[in-house]
C-alpha cells in the first residue's frame, strides 16, 4: 500500500472510530441530557421547603407529582384484614388503621386520623409527614420528638416535597435528609453520601417507608436496625434493649409494632439482588410533550406496567400481572391463617393469664412466644404490597408467626387444664376466618 494510501485509511478509520465512539455517546448520554432542564431561579433557603419554588424550574415533575392527589383509595385495613383490632387492642391502631394514599395526602390523613393514633407519642408522629421536618428538627433539637402535636403539626404547609429528595442546585443529584434515616445508616456504620446513583433510587423512599419505634421517655424516631433489617434481627435487637411497646390487656403479652417495613422487605428480595431501585418501578420514565421525566405520581406500578416492568421482563403483561396476584394471593391466604392463630393465642392466654394456681412460668413463656409470632405476622401484614417485595420472605416470616403463636396456644391451653380450667370456645373465631376466607 502506498504511503499517502495508508495515510487515507488511517484517516478513514479515525473517522469511523470517531462517529461510532460519537453515536455510542449519543445514546449513552442522550437518555441522560434529554432529562436535563436549563435551571431558571436559584432556590433560596428561605423557599427551599416548599414545593412552589421549584414549580417554575420543574413543571412537568411538579405536575406529575400533583398527580398524586388523583390516588385516593385508602380502605380500611380492617376491611380486608377484620383480626388486626384484637391484635392492636390497647393502642391507638385498633382505632383507625388504614392503607396509603397518594403522597399529596399525608398531611390531611394525619390532620383527620383518629386522636388516639398520634396523642400518645406526640409531635414525633408528624415526622414522615413534611419537607419541613429535617429543618424544624434543626431547629428544636432532639425536644422536637416530645413537644405537642399541635405545636408542630400547626406549622406544617408542605407534604414530602422535592426537599425531601433533592438537592437545591442541582436536582439529578438526590439528598437524603430525613433525621432519623441518616442517624439509623450511621449507626451501622454505612455512609450514605457515598450510596451510588442507582442506590440513592431506593433510599431516597427508605428514608420514610421503614420500621421505626419511640424511644422510651426521649419518644425518639428510631429505627431498630442495630442487629440488622430482618424481623427476626429486629426482635433480637428489641429483646437485648428490653423493650415493649405495649401490654396486650387481654393476653399480658409484652409486644413490639412493626410499621411499613418496605425497604427492610425489598432489601434481598430477588429484584434488589438484581439491582432493581424503588424508582424502577414507582418512578418510571415517562413522555411530557417531548420530554422524558421520572414520573413523580408514585402509586401502583401495576398502573404502569408498561413503564415499570416490561423495560426489563419480556413475558407479556398479563403473565406478569398474573404472578402478581397469585404472589399477593398467597400471602393474604397465609395473612388470614396467621390471624385465626394469633386469635386463639390471644383468647387462650386472655383465660390462663389471670386462673388461679396456674403455673405462671408457663404463662409469661407462652406470653413471650406471642410477643414473637405477632411480631412476625404483623411484620408482613402492615408492609405494603401484599408480599410481593419479597414473597420468599414474606411466606417464610408468616410461616413462623404462625408455629410461634400456634406453640404458644398449646402452652397455654396445658397451662389452663393444668389447673383445672375450662379451654375458651375458639369454634366462632374458626368461622369467622373461614367465612372471611369465602369472600375472596
Ligand atoms: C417524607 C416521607 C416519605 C418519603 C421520602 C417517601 N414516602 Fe411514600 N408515603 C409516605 C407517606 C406518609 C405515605 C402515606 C400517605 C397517606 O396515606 O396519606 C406514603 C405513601 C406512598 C405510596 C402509596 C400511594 C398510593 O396511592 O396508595 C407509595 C406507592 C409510596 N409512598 C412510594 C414511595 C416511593 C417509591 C418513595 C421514594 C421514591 C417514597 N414513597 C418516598 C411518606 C414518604
Ligand atoms: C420521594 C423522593 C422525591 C421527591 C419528593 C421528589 N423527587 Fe424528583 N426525583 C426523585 C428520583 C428518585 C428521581 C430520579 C433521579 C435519578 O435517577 O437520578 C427524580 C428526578 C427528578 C428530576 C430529574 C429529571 C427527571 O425527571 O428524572 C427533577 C428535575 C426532579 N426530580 C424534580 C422534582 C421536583 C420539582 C419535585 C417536587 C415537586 C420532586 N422532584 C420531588 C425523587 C423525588
Ligand atoms: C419490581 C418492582 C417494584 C419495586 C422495585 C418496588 N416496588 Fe413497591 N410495589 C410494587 C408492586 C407491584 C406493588 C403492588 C401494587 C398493587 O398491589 O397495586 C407495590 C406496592 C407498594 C406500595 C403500596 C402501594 C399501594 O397502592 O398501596 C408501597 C408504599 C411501595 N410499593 C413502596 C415501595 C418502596 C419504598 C420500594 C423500595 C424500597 C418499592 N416499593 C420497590 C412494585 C415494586
Ligand atoms: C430493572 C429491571 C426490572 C424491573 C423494572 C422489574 N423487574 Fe421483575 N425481575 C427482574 C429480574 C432480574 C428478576 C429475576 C430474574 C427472573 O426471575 O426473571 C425479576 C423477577 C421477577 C419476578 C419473579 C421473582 C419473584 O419475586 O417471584 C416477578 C413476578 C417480577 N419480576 C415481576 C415484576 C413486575 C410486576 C415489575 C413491575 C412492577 C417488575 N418485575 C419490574 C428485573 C426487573
Amino acid at each position: 500500500m502506498k504511503g499517502r494510501n495508508k495515510g487515507a485509511l488511517v484517516a478513514l478509520s479515525a473517522v469511523v472510530v470517531a462517529v461510532v465512539v460519537g453515536v455510542c455517546a449519543g445514546l449513552f448520554f442522550g437518555h441522560n441530557t434529554e432529562l436535563k432542564q436549563s435551571v431558571i431561579k436559584p432556590i433560596s433557603a428561605q423557599e427551599q421547603e416548599n414545593n412552589e419554588a421549584w414549580k417554575a424550574n420543574y413543571p412537568a415533575q411538579y405536575a406529575s407529582f400533583e398527580k398524586t392527589i388523583e390516588n385516593t383509595e385508602n380502605p380500611s385495613h380492617f376491611d380486608s384484614r377484620p383480626y388486626m383490632k384484637l391484635m392492636y387492642k390497647g393502642t391507638g391502631y385498633a382505632a383507625e388503621f388504614n392503607e396509603p394514599r397518594g403522597h399529596a395526602f399525608m398531611l390531611d390523613d394525619i390532620r383527620e386520623i383518629d386522636e388516639k393514633r398520634w396523642a400518645p407519642k406526640q409531635a414525633a408522629c408528624n415526622t414522615c409527614k413534611s419537607s419541613q421536618i429535617p429543618g424544624l428538627i434543626e431547629k428544636y433539637g432532639d425536644k422536637y420528638y416530645s413537644m405537642d402535636f399541635h405545636k408542630i403539626n400547626d406549622q406544617l404547609e408542605n407534604t414530602v416535597g422535592c426537599y425531601n429528595c433533592h438537592e437545591t442546585d442541582n436536582p439529578s443529584e438526590l439528598a437524603l435528609r430525613q433525621p432519623p434515616f441518616l442517624e439509623a445508616m450511621k449507626a451501622r456504620e454505612i455512609d450514605v453520601q457515598d450510596a451510588g446513583r442507582q442506590e440513592k433510587r431506593t433510599l431516597v423512599c427508605a428514608q420514610c417507608h421503614v420500621t421505626y419505634y419511640f424511644q422510651p421517655e426521649t419518644n425518639k424516631v428510631t429505627f431498630p436496625w442495630k442487629e440488622g433489617l430482618t424481623p427476626e434481627e429486629q426482635i433480637k435487637y428489641y429483646d437485648s434493649i428490653n423493650f415493649t411497646e405495649w401490654v396486650h390487656p387481654d393476653s399480658g403479652s409484652p409486644l413490639i409494632k412493626p410499621r411499613h417495613m418496605e425497604y427492610e422487605y425489598f432489601k434481598n428480595s430477588t429484584h434488589e439482588s438484581a439491582g432493581v431501585s424503588c424508582a424502577d418501578c414507582h418512578m418510571p420514565y415517562m413522555k411530557v410533550g417531548n420530554q422524558k421525566i421520572s414520573s413523580h405520581n408514585v402509586g401502583s406500578p401495576l398502573d404502569t406496567m408498561d413503564q415499570s416492568c416490561l423495560t426489563c421482563h419480556r413475558e407479556s403483561k398479563d403473565w406478569l400481572l398474573g404472578r402478581v396476584k397469585s404472589i399477593q394471593k398467597q400471602t393474604k391466604n397465609m395473612e388470614d391463617r396467621a390471624g385465626a392463630a394469633v386469635t386463639e393465642t390471644i383468647k387462650t392466654l386472655a383465660v390462663a393469664k389471670d386462673l388461679p394456681g396456674v403455673d405462671k412460668d408457663k404463662v409469661t413463656r407462652a406470653q413471650r412466644l406471642h410477643r414473637e409470632g405477632q411480631y412476625y405476622m404483623d411484620c408482613v401484614m402492615v408492609t405494603n404490597g401484599f408480599g410481593f417485595h419479597n414473597p420468599q420472605q414474606s411466606y417464610a416470616d408468616l410461616a413462623k408467626g404462625i408455629d410461634l403463636c400456634q406453640e404458644a396456644t398449646k402452652l397455654a391451653q396445658q397451662a389452663i387444664l393444668e389447673a383445672g380450667g375450662t379451654l375458651p370456645d375458639l369454634s366462632a373465631d374458626a368461622e369467622e376466618a373461614g367465612k372471611n376466607k369465602e369472600d375472596k
